[in-house]
C-alpha cells in the first residue's frame, strides 16, 4: 500500500484565515485510490517551510507525497523553486499531462506550474490549489503513480 504524505501550501489557510479543503479532497482522492493517508500537513507559502515539509514526510517513508497550492503565477507562488531545490530529478511528463488534461477543462490551467519530481526516496506530485483542480490533476496522472513510487523507493521492477 502506497504510504502518502499531503502537504496544503497556502498562507491563508495556514493562519486559519480560511479552511483548508484542498487537503481533504486529496486525502479522500488518495484513500479512494486504496493509498494509505499517513500524514497532512498546512505550511504557507515559504520555500524553506515548504522544503522542509517535504523532507520530513520523505524521511518519515511517504513514497508519495501530494502538495496542493502555490504552483501558479501570485507573487508568493514557490511551491515549484522550493521542490526543484530539493529534488533528484523532475518528471516533466507529469506536468505537460497535468497541464494539456486540464485545458480541455479550463483555459487557466496554462497558468499553472504544477510538476512531479523524486525527492529522497520519495515521488513529490505539485497539484494546483483548487481542490477540484489538484484531484483532476491528480487523476490525470494515475495510472504512472504505482510504478514511479516503487522506482523512487528503489523497490526491484521489471522495468
Ligand atoms: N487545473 C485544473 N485541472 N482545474 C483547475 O480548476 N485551476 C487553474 C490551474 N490549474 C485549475 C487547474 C488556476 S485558476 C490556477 S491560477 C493555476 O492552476 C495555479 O493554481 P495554484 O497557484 O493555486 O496552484
Amino acid at each position: 500500500m502506497i504510504q502518502t504524505g499531503i502537504i496544503t501550501i497556502s498562507d491563508r489557510a495556514s493562519q486559519g484565515v480560511y479552511e483548508d479543503f484542498g487537503g481533504p479532497a486529496l486525502r479522500a482522492a488518495a484513500q479512494g485510490h486504496g493509498w494509505q493517508v499517513h500524514a497532512e500537513v498546512i505550511v504557507p507559502d515559504d520555500l524553506k517551510a515548504i522544503q522542509t515539509a517535504v523532507q520530513s514526510l520523505e524521511s518519515q517513508g511517504c513514497g508519495l507525497i501530494l502538495t496542493t497550492g502555490g504552483t501558479g503565477i501570485a507573487e508568493r507562488d514557490v511551491t515549484p523553486e522550493a521542490i526543484r531545490g530539493i529534488m533528484k530529478v523532475e518528471l516533466p511528463g507529469f506536468g505537460e499531462v497535468m497541464r494539456m488534461r486540464s485545458l480541455e477543462i479550463t483555459p487557466n490551467a496554462i497558468l499553472s506550474r504544477c510538476l512531479a519530481a523524486v525527492v529522497g526516496r520519495s515521488l513529490v506530485v505539485a497539484l494546483p490549489g483548487k481542490p477540484q483542480g489538484a484531484v483532476e490533476c491528480l487523476g490525470f496522472v494515475l495510472g504512472a503513480i504505482p510504478h514511479a513510487v516503487k522506482l523512487a523507493q528503489r523497490v526491484p521492477t521489471s522495468c
